[in-house]
């Protein structure tokens, strides 16, 4: 029979994302009515393995839905990539009498927390915190609503500069491997083009569509380009070359996307993941990344979450070349 989780640790993991603050708070005050102690490992993995685990309260986690960032601190961790590193982290709980995880990630936190729920047989439930959007298994990640909502804002005052001095703009936007910040940023902001990994870039189609504007006048033209597909400052080498009379600009909106007060949205997906953690934890849905799919919360169990990545329809990659004809 499986023991009753009576101590959590909660912990965030990897590269921070608006929203994780609200699912830290859900997760707090869930464990807590559930008469559950909680306790704060701080610095992602690093804490765990410094014993750096505070306990949590009610008030701890007052006055914190509204901010970016997160309280707990983040970090990658080296050490936990190796079985001491791991063993050492293991050690830490259980001296606290800690017997169940909440880790709030993207796929490399879960990788980590999979490997340890094998090695020394503790639940953990992974939360999808990434601005990325690149996990299966859930619609939507703690943090992306955010981030594109962000790079909208951001592009929209890009094309009013644009405009005014009919410039070409090249916009790198995150996402690490994945195209999805790129592509939903693009599309409600009516992007001319959309550079994305997912799909290869014509170039020759992507030059002759310029010149075809060009002689149409249409002299304003914003490319957004996700970060894992070629480098910005690459795709503009290429059209100043080929196009020497376009008026050519780089932005590069970096690190802005990851801050900021989470959207509704997030902080909305962010509580409810959150009480369905510790939910889970209490029934024994033990080592799963819980998402939401078709508004339904979705429980995948972690060795699958860390392989598979979304994927992106068809029928988005003909919006867009529709649209921006
Ligand atoms: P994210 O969770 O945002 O994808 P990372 O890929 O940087 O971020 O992973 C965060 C941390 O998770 C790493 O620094 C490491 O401590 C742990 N981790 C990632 N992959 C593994 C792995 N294969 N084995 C053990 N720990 C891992
Ligand atoms: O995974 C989130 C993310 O912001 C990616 O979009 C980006 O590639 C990466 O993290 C940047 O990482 P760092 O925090 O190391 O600059």
């Amino acid at each position: 029979m499986e023991s009753k989780v009576t101590k959590i640790g909660v912990l965030t993991s990897g590269g921070d994302a608006p929203g994780m603050n609200a699912a830290i708070r859900a997760v707090v005050r869930t464990g807590i009515y559930n008469g559950m102690e909680v306790f704060g490992i701080m610095r992602g993995y690093s804490g765990m393995i410094d014993n750096d685990i505070v306990p949590m309260h009610s008030r701890s986690v007052a006055n914190i839905i509204q901010r970016g960032g997160t309280i707990l601190k983040t970090a990658r961790c080296k050490e936990f990539f190796e079985y001491e590193g791991r063993k050492k982290a293991y050690g830490n709980l259980k001296k606290l009498g800690i017997n169940g995880l909440v880790i709030i990630g993207g796929d490399g936190s879960f990788r980590g927390a999979h490997k340890l729920s094998e090695e020394f047989d503790i639940p953990c439930i992974g939360l999808p915190g990434t601005i990325d959007k690149d996990i299966a298994g859930t619609d939507f990640t703690i943090g992306f609503d955010t981030a594109v909502n962000t790079a909208v804002e951001a592009i929209d005052k890009i094309r009013d500069t644009a405009d005014a001095h009919d410039r070409l703009f090249i916009i790198e936007v995150m996402g690490r491997d994945a195209g999805y910040i790129a592509l939903h940023s693009g599309i409600a902001t009516g992007a001319e083009n959309i550079l994305i990994p997912e799909r290869k870039t014509d170039i020759e189609e992507l030059v002759n569509g310029l010149l075809e504007k060009e002689r149409r006048r249409k002299l304003v033209n914003i490319i957004v380009v996700a970060e894992g597909d070629r480098g910005a400052e690459d795709v503009a080498d290429i059209i100043k070359e080929r196009i020497p009379s376009a008026d050519t600009r780089v932005c590069v909106l970096g690190h802005i996307q990851r801050g900021g007060a989470p959207t509704c949205m997030d902080r909305l997906i962010a509580s409810r993941m959150g009480y369905s953690a510790v939910e889970s934890l209490i029934e024994g849905r033990h080592n799963v990344m819980i998402g939401i799919v078709n508004n339904k919360m979705h429980y995948t169990p972690l060795e699958k979450a860390v392989k598979a990545k979304q994927k992106i329809s068809d029928d988005w990659l003909k919006i867009v070349k529709i649209l921006a004809s």
